[in-house]
């Protein structure tokens, strides 16, 4: 298929109906009159502002949830905006259909309207990066920039978000480490459109600066500054924020997130197709068939899930992962990959190991030499000697990974996440068998199907 026609496809697919526009136009008027009647009744100088995709009409079409910013004057103490905001979500969320409070670095209200997700998310109304006081501030202003600079490219904004998802790099959060929307939007601003930024994907991971506010002209020392720090973060691309000279816009972008780009574009390129915009579902296999043909092991450890939001439990369960890799690569068991999930109310970590029983000598003392029982000793030992006035022998025993994993996490020897370690000593210890509800998991990291970009 040639790109045009992919292209077209998709953009057929991800562009938003005259109809769903007209319903979101809809929900913005009537949550910005309930905001602003709930401000007034309450006697508070706030301002609501949309921001994020649906206030720069990048959204993809059946993705439009709301982020609603209360924003407060710059005079307002931090612990009265966190007072007074969580105050104002909850008056004007109790006019909606549903809403629960939320943790970030503040608290928000999280409601629900009309079936759309609604954020209601104090902050300071800001007018330049100078005001910034809090993560969330500068949200107004890259609406604005993105507005004032976008020029009608918001469908290719649309592709190449499409495209972020279908590669398996888009999302800014924590546990994911790939492309922000912002990001995405900062990008084909630069570059022109979604084709121009694949061209570009190899120049600009070596080029590794951009900079679209010009702020290396116009803030210099402040710039450099970032640069610095960034590079010194060994950050694989630095993007200094338009609107901020003090942030990388990039800067929980992972290296493999930017490495599935370099590749996928120069995949894409070559034989485009609608597969990298919308990856077909992968057929599932058999994991014990998986674990057969490369004669591997599979260990499980599953668990209660402690009640942390994915943000929090996410790095924590890698963390996890990653010390149990660690610790069983020590003691002899070839750990060949790890992976982490949640499934309905329980955690789970699995790792493929080489082996999962392991072969060890020990050194066994036994009686004196001159004893009726050292006779014994004698007969039924291989390998036999005498140090002072007593037998020793050397004895070959067979650990399993079961038993070694538990007399680690007896000792605490393997580093855990901190909110995990209760809950980990209770878990199941299962080796080349998991529960159904893991199969799909269990097939799907042993072909690494998530983690390959070829
Ligand atoms: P979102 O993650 O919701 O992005 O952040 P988005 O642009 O609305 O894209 P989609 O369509 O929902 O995926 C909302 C706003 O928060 C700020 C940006 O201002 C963004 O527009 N933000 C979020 C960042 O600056 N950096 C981030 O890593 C995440
Ligand atoms: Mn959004």
């Amino acid at each position: 298929m040639d790109v045009e026609t992919v292209i077209s496809r998709v953009l057929g697919q991800i562009r938003p109906t005259e109809e769903e526009r007209a319903f979101v136009r809809e929900l913005m008027d009537e949550l910005r009159e309930i905001a602003e009647g709930t401000i007034g009744e309450l006697g508070l100088e706030v301002r609501p502002y949309f921001v994020g995709s649906l206030a720069k009409d990048t959204y993809l079409a059946g993705d439009h949830d709301v982020d609603m910013f209360l924003a407060f004057p710059l005079e307002t103490p931090l612990e009265q905006l966190r007072e007074k905001g969580l105050e104002l979500g909850r008056a004007i969320a109790g006019r909606l259909d549903s809403h629960e409070i939320a943790y970030a670095e503040h608290p928000y209200v999280r409601a629900t309207h009309r079936g759309v997700k609604v954020d209601l998310v104090p902050c300071y109304d800001v007018k330049s990066w100078r005001d910034v006081r809090t993560a969330v501030d500068r949200s107004i202003l890259h609406t604005e920039w993105v507005n004032a600079n976008l020029g009608g490219r918001n469908d290719e904004v649309r592709l190449l978000k499409r495209f972020l998802k279908g590669i398996n790099a888009y999302g800014s959060e924590i546990y994911v480490r790939g492309f922000s929307g912002y990001l995405a939007e900062i990008l084909v601003i630069k570059y022109g459109s979604f084709l121009e930024v694949l061209r570009r994907a190899d120049f600009m991971l070596r080029q590794k600066v951009i900079d679209p506010g010009n702020w290396l002209k116009m803030e210099p020392e402040i710039a450099m500054k970032t640069l610095k720090r960034e590079v010194e973060e060994d950050r694989p691309l630095i993007v200094l924020d338009p609107v901020d000279p003090r942030r990388n816009v990039a800067a929980n972008l992972s290296w493999e997130k930017c490495g599935r780009l370099y590749f996928k574009a120069r995949d894409f390129l070559k034989e485009p197709s609608l597969e990298f915009f919308f990856p077909p579902e992968s057929v599932p296999g058999n994991y014990t068939d998986e674990l057969r043909r490369k004669g591997t092991h599979l260990l499980t450890i599953i668990f209660e899930r402690p009640g942390l939001v994915d943000d929090v439990l996410l790095p924590q369960l890698e963390k996890s992962a990653k010390g149990f890799g660690k610790a069983l690569k020590r003691e002899g068991f070839g750990v060949l990959g790890w992976d982490v999930g949640r499934s309905r109310g329980r955690a789970f970590l699995l790792l493929e190991l080489e082996r999962i029983e392991r072969g060890r000598v020990r050194i066994r003392p036994g009686p004196e030499f001159f004893t009726e029982r050292a006779l014994e000793f004698y007969a039924k030992n291989d390998r036999v000697w005498i140090e002072g006035k007593r037998l020793y022998a050397e004895k070959g025993i067979t650990e399993n990974v079961v038993d070694v994993v538990q007399g680690l996490l007896e000792k605490n020897q393997i580093p855990l996440g901190k909110n995990l370690r209760e809950a980990v000593k209770e878990a199941d210890v299962l080796v080349d068998y998991v529960p159904l509800e893991l199969e799909r998991e269990a097939y799907l990291f042993l072909r690494r199907e998530r983690k390959r970009i070829k």
